[in-house]
């Protein structure tokens, strides 16, 4: 990689919405690494950008090479867990992108007091899941014929966690 192949990991700006919504659309073509499907509902996607943008709870980066998006991680922090999701763009990937954002991210969460980091990635999702690994993440469970795909199927969804306090006493009931 030479220097113009730097990975940039900013924050969106309400000026990435279009070229974020395209790389994200590309995504949810390929039909079987993220949640959502392609043709995306351009009303919601845009109210969780501008969520991402404004609420204090709330995280959208992006990841820049050579002056395009390369990948997005959003996040929100609820009750004390930040959950995530993910995704870098077919012709970036395997390049660094997807870790650097999970890095920052894994900052964020730290920064805002977050006790643990969680997510849910598809069984097959083997890359994403050796991902999450490498950062610490563990497998917690599996969730059956949870989501229902729009051609009718369910899949099953594994949950994954990273614990961030591992001070803070357990329950005292088991
Ligand atoms: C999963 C994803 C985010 C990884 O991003 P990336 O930029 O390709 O990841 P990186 O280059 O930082 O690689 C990080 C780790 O992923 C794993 N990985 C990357 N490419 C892999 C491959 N082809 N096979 C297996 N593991 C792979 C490795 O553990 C790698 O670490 P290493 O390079 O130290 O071995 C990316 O593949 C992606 O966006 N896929 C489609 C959308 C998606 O699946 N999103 C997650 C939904 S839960």
């Amino acid at each position: 990689m030479d220097a113009e192949d730097r990975v940039v990991i900013r924050r969106a700006t309400a000026q990435d919405f279009e070229e974020w919504l395209a790389l994200f659309e590309a995504v949810a073509k390929e039909g079987r690494w993220i949640g959502r499907e392609a043709p995306l509902d351009r009303v919601e996607r845009r109210e969780a950008f501008e969520r991402g943008l404004e609420a204090a709870d709330a995280l959208l980066l992006v990841a820049e090479l050579r002056g395009r998006l390369a990948g997005t991680l959003g996040a929100g922090l609820r009750l004390g867990i930040a959950e995530f999701g993910m995704l870098v763009g077919e012709p970036w990937r395997g390049r660094g992108v997807g870790s650097k954002l999970l890095e920052s991210f894994l900052d964020w969460a730290q920064e805002k007091g977050a006790h643990k980091a969680s997510l849910q990635v598809w069984p097959h999702n083997e890359t994403a899941i050796a991902l999450y690994e490498k950062f610490g993440f563990v497998k917690e469970g599996r969730l059956r014929r949870h989501y229902r795909r729009r051609n009718g199927e369910l899949w099953d969804s594994i949950q994954m966690g990273r614990v961030l306090d591992q001070t803070s006493p357990g329950s005292p009931y088991g």
